[in-house]
């Protein structure tokens, strides 16, 4: 199988670029954020505070997620239920995020997320695919953009949701998220040691996917 890791802080445009790699490669797309914003839906639902770690991890037994796929499409089910839209909500960031640094929440998700590249041709994107999730991937991608390159198009993808927001509060939900990301004690968003780097600040979507493709089949190629 082809194992393809993305992983990088949130704007980097792993998931456009992903998808779009997907498409053009004939892998699924795995969102693996979307399953942390899933446990992050179902905590805000509950009305558990988000530093409870305690009352996070004993609801954990009462859920269940799914992926699924329409038309190429990720959707992800929470106890059957379609959520995938609901989890975008800026709101939800924040309880993903938080979520995710609880250690049982990552054991909980590990196993579907290895399943899915055991099965599949697959390109993931997250924060500790390369490191945790898929340690022998075919290829590690560490996707970066600057800070307020990030928040643009992240705001830009909100307002075209019609959620009302500004950028500025964007950018400083968006530099809170990678700081607490990538400084927690378990699977911080950090590169892996033989990961690529891919700074697209300067790159449109065409190039990088152009680009990403290039380092793809150059380790495609070696590994023979
Ligand atoms: O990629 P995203 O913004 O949808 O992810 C939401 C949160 O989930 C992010 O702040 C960190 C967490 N996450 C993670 O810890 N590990 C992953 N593989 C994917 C996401």
């Amino acid at each position: 199988m082809i194992n393809i890791a993305i992983d990088g802080p949130s704007g980097a445009g792993k998931s456009t670029i992903a998808k779009a790699v997907a498409k053009k490669k004939g892998y699924i797309y795995v969102d693996t954020g979307a399953l942390y914003r899933s446990i992050g839906l179902y905590v805000y639902r509950l009305g558990i505070s988000k530093e409870d770690k305690e009352a996070i991890k004993s609801v954990l037994p009462q859920i269940s997620l799914e992926l699924g796929y329409v038309e190429g499409v990720q959707r992800v089910y929470l106890n059957k239920e379609d959520v995938s839209e609901e989890i975008r909500m800026p709101e939800i960031s924040m309880y993903a995020s938080a979520v995710s640094a609880i250690q049982e929440v990552r054991d909980f998700l590990l196993e579907l997320q290895r399943d899915m590249a055991k099965k599949h041709d697959v390109i993931m994107d997250g924060r500790d695919i390369g490191t945790v999730i898929l340690p022998d991937a075919t290829v590690k991608v560490f996707m970066t953009a600057t800070d307020e390159g990030r928040a643009k198009r992240r705001y830009k993808e909100l307002c075209e949701k019609g959620v009302e927001t500004t950028f500025e509060e964007v950018l400083s939900d968006m530099i809170k998220r990678d700081k607490a990301d990538s400084t927690r004690e378990i699977a911080p968003a950090v590169p892996a040691a033989d990961a690529v780097f891919f700074d697209n600040t300067e790159f449109g979507i065409e190039e990088s996917v152009d680009e990403i493709i290039k380092i793809i089949d150059n380790a495609i190629a070696k590994r023979g």
